[in-house]
């Protein structure tokens, strides 16, 4: 049985995944608009990952005998000036998040709830992971530098980008 203050810190969690979702996919959106069609694919990729973060928390509140709260998820922001500035949005909103799970963590410890501290630790993981690819993905921004050849080439190679963070390799 989940404490009702692990319950609606968690609940704040599926809001927080959700909205994520939302905001990847307006990223998506924009992208493909602008004909950034690799990076297109990416956050159209990420905003489905996110989902299935929220529905993971969703499952588990249920199955702890606590109740999931589908939240409303207001319009995300969608004047992006430029590729660039949709990655630099990605990784201050992931820095966000970390936040957020680290915050639960802590809540976890402090009222003694070991079965949720234990099934966070993914998210811990996830989130080392998620900062690490939106950084490599910035680096390589300022590799080939912003203009408009530069960023066709990144754009034709961010689906093969590939991560090493702390955590073990990972790719998009
Ligand atoms: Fe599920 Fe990227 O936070």
């Amino acid at each position: 049985m989940l404490k009702k203050k692990i319950e609606d810190a968690l609940n704040h969690q599926v809001l927080l995944e959700g909205e994520s979702s939302h905001f990847y996919l307006a990223m998506a959106s924009w992208a493909e608009v602008q004909g950034y069609s690799g990076s297109a694919d990416f956050f159209y990729g990420h905003s489905d990952e996110e989902r299935t973060h929220m529905l993971k928390l969703v499952h588990y509140l249920n199955e702890r005998a606590g109740k999931a709260v589908i939240p409303a998820i207001a319009q995300p922001d969608t004047n992006f000036e430029s590729l660039t500035a949709c990655f630099e949005a990605l990784l201050e909103h992931e820095v966000k998040v970390t936040e957020s799970i680290n915050e639960l963590v802590f809540m976890c410890l402090e009222e003694k709830d070991y079965t949720t501290h234990n099934f966070l630790q993914w998210y811990v993981a996830e989130q080392l992971e998620e900062e690490a690819l939106a950084r490599t993905a910035l680096d390589r921004i300022k590799l080939v530098g912003g203009d408009k050849s530069g960023m066709y080439m990144f754009d034709r190679d961010i689906n093969s980008l590939k991560v090493q963070s702390a955590a073990g390799p990972m790719g998009q």
